[in-house]
Parts: structure tokens; sequence; C-alpha cells
């Protein structure tokens, strides 16, 4: 049996809050939507690819190892939906 899908919102809160709503290393953050906007203008596999591989401070997978690729780009396309 396959293992099911995590939704995007359950990923985010469990792994990428950390950085994500409170700035750890630098990251940007949700309600920084200036630190978004040229991000989200990237064709969106590249920024999947971005979190999938990490990048600059980002860690690979945004160090959680057991995430699948499509829980990932659940947590990234739930992270673009909530940029404010
Ligand atoms: C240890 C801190 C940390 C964690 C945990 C983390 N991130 Fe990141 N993330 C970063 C940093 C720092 C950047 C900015 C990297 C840069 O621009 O050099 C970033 C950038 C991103 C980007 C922008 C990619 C782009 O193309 O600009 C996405 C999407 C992203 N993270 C998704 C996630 C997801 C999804 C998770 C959870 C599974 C996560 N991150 C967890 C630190 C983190």
């Amino acid at each position: 049996m396959t293992k099911p899908v995590r939704p995007g919102d359950e990923v985010y809160a469990a792994k990428c809050t950390s950085c994500h709503d409170l700035g750890m290393s630098g990251a940007p953050t949700l309600k920084n939507k200036a630190a978004w906007t040229a991000r989200i203008a990237q064709d969106r596999e590249l920024i999947y690819r971005h979190a999938i591989k990490g990048y600059g401070s980002m860690p690979t997978r945004g160090t959680c190892s057991t995430c699948s690729d499509e829980e990932i780009k659940a947590a990234v396309d739930y992270m673009i939906s909530r940029v404010q």
C-alpha cells in the first residue's frame, strides 16, 4: 500500500514554520510579501526544485527527510497561497 500524501498545510505546519513563520536562518516569512514577489514570478517547477533540492540557506526538503516530492510541492503551493 502506498503512503497517503500529507496535505500541504500539515507539512508546512510540521516542518516549515520555524523558518518561514519566524524567519529563522534569514528565511522569507509568509508575511513578507516583498520577499516573495520575485520568487513567485519564477517558474513553479523551479520553485519546487529549490524546495526539494535546497538552495542557499534553504535546506534540502526543508529538513523533512520523510517528505515525498508531492508533499513538498503541496507545502510550497500552500505557502504561496498564504503569502501576504
Ligand atoms: C532551516 C530553515 C528553513 C526551513 C526548515 C525551511 N526553509 Fe524554505 N527557505 C529557507 C531559506 C533561508 C530560504 C531562502 C533561500 C535563499 O533565497 O537563498 C528558503 C526558501 C524557500 C522557498 C523559496 C524558493 C525560491 O525559489 O525562491 C520555498 C518555496 C521554501 N523555502 C519552501 C520550504 C518548505 C516547503 C519547507 C518545509 C518543508 C521549508 N521551506 C523549510 C529556510 C528554511
